[in-house]
């Protein structure tokens, strides 16, 4: 295992779209994913793609099954590696909510997100996925499955005057910022 650099944005290669994996279980996918949680822990991140690590891959992790501080009236988000990911909207209802990303660090903005979804996809073994997900859970699953597609959350940011420095915004939470 080993921490990682998280690519910054400006990096063209967090616009790129992620290959789908065909091998599960293989040595390579376990030891890139022992790698991504390692990084996402010391970042104190609630979700990691595998594109920030400069791995081309379907990749994301995110949850750590507590609650974040930053986040407190967030229900805890079970630990989850997901792979080849699908999202559908359930309803056409519509949240509005800050978020941050490790690769845009220091900011954060107020972004659009389906209110609720269903996800599939596969664990690092294979085994299907299949979740219904809203507020904060579906939010995260949205924010990492854009990274898949080369979409960083500024990208999704309609009201600019919700876009702007921790250090700013949220002063009470420093130093504990990103996600
Ligand atoms: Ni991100």
């Amino acid at each position: 295992m080993a921490i990682r650099e998280i690519l910054k944005m400006g990096d063209t290669r967090l616009l790129r779209q992620a290959e789908p994996v065909l091998d599960f279980n293989s040595q390579a996918l376990l030891s890139g994913i022992a790698d991504m949680k390692e990084t996402m822990l010391a970042a104190n991140g609630a979700g990691l793609a595998a594109p920030q690590i400069g791995w081309n891959v379907q990749v994301l992790i995110f949850g750590t099954g507590l609650v974040i501080p930053r986040y407190p009236d967030a229900a805890p988000v079970p630990q989850t590696v997901l792979i080849n990911p699908q999202i559908t909207p359930l309803g056409e209802e519509e949240q509005n909510d800050w978020e941050g990303c490790l690769s845009v660090p220091g900011l954060r903005a107020v972004v659009p997100r389906w209110q609720s979804i269903r996800y599939t996809g596969f664990d690092e073994f294979g085994n299907t996925i299949d979740r219904t997900a809203d507020g904060f859970h579906a939010k995260v699953v949205q924010h990492e499955c854009d990274h898949l597609m080369g979409i960083l959350y500024p990208m999704r940011v309609r009201d600019f005057g919700k876009f702007g420095f921790n250090a700013v915004l949220f002063p009470e939470l420093q130093p504990e910022t990103d996600d």
